[in-house]
């Protein structure tokens, strides 16, 4: 017994549980997710990627395709293939594409989002972009995984094993790659200017530095989750790229805590949840740079007036008073909500963790869903 508690402990580097750990390895992970593959003198990036001549040109949609967590990280993704690379992109739960959703490709890059490689609903959906001729093109973290035999090109968001079933380092990695490869087709279609991608580059330099930022703050996230543990439900809003953050937020919580927790675009708070809202449902708010912060703070204060308390994950030297939280968020730009959603994973892990749930192992979920 003694042997197998040291042994597991040992695998968990200290911690209570690999979910915790993960969530610390994130400013390594992304570290060597980015590691060799930024050129920021030249605005460009070097992910051993090729198309052929003239395909990113002619390019009418990225069509992405992913489930869960996956899923919202290809949201995230989705508004910067628009913003850095001028091209529609589309983001499809896989079930849902694998049966007819969405237009049928054509002149059309599919990437599929997976951190496992294996998710039978991501790998029907690549099988039907592929029966109707499109190129795909996989983001994954698993090196052999079917999914990277299954399309034409493939980039490793190498963020080392993630053994928790809640996604959290493969969640930031993989954002952190569909960036680099939105500024690699912006840059390949001349849609985005070399300073101008700079810029981008810089930020997601900054992105480890800050992440060790944000959890340099655990304690002020342990201390407001064991304040609003017991609440009724927890909402979570954002606007822009904090949409996706709240989502998986949202996902989260509800994962490994068993907590209703719902996530939503900011200004559809008044279109029906607010109905729910009460002082015992805490709003926590996306509120920093790529995230239309003040608008998402209107909304916010219609929660407050009905009771609500409020949470907020605030860019660094920005304010509002009245939230009842604020977390600081460093000063990274365009992956602001990304840094964010790391106080998100640690609130959902200290509610959980306060209530003793098996956070790792969460009743009735599982790391890859290897059936439709
Ligand atoms: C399962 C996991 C989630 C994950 C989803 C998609 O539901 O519990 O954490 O986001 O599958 O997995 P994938 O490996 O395709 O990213």
């Amino acid at each position: 017994e003694t042997v197998t508690w040291e042994a597991d402990a040992a695998e968990k580097g200290g911690y209570e549980h690999y979910m915790r750990k993960e969530i610390h390895e994130q400013p390594e992970s992304l570290r060597q997710t980015i590691a060799g593959r930024l050129d920021v003198d030249a605005g460009d990036v070097e992910l051993d990627v090729s198309f052929p001549p003239g395909f990113l040109a002619d390019l009418e949609e990225i069509q992405i395709v992913a489930c869960g967590t996956s899923n919202y990280a290809g949201r995230y993704a989705a508004q910067l293939f628009e913003e850095l690379a001028g091209v529609r992109a589309t983001v499809e739960i896989a079930s849902e594409y694998e049966f007819g959703a969405g237009r049928t490709p054509d002149r059309t890059l599919v990437v599929a989002v997976t951190q496992s490689g294996e998710t039978a609903d991501t790998l029907g959906a690549v099988r039907r972009a592929n029966a109707a001729g499109a190129r795909t093109f996989a983001v994954t973290n698993t090196l052999g995984s079917t999914v990277t035999r299954e399309v034409d090109g493939t980039a490793f968001i190498r963020a080392g094993p993630e053994i928790g079933v809640a996604a959290t380092k493969t969640f930031a990695s993989q954002v952190a790659t569909l960036a680099m490869l939105a500024v690699a087709v912006g840059r390949d279609r001349g849609a985005l200017a070399a300073a101008d991608a700079r810029s981008v580059l810089e930020d997601l330099q900054g992105l480890p530095g800050a992440v060790q930022q944000v959890l340099d703050e655990e304690p002020q996230v342990r201390e407001a989750a064991r304040e609003y543990r017991d609440s009724e439900a927890f909402f979570f809003v954002g606007r822009a790229l904090g949409v996706p953050v709240a989502l998986e937020g949202a996902l989260k919580l509800k994962e490994i805590s068993y907590d209703h927790a719902e996530g939503f675009a900011a200004g559809e708070l008044k279109h029906g949840p607010l109905a729910l809202v009460t002082p015992d449902t805490p709003v926590l708010a996306v509120l920093t740079d790529g995230a239309r912060a003040d608008e998402t703070m209107n909304n916010v204060t219609e929660a407050q007036t009905r009771g609500a308390p409020a949470l907020g994950c605030v860019s660094d030297g920005e304010e509002y008073n009245t939230l009842d939280v604020s977390f600081d968020v460093p000063d990274v730009g365009i992956v602001e909500p990304l840094v964010a959603n790391v106080y998100l994973q640690l609130f959902a892990y200290h509610v959980a963790n306060e209530k003793g749930r098996p956070i790792d192992k969460p009743r009735n979920l599982a790391k890859s869903v290897t059936v439709e």
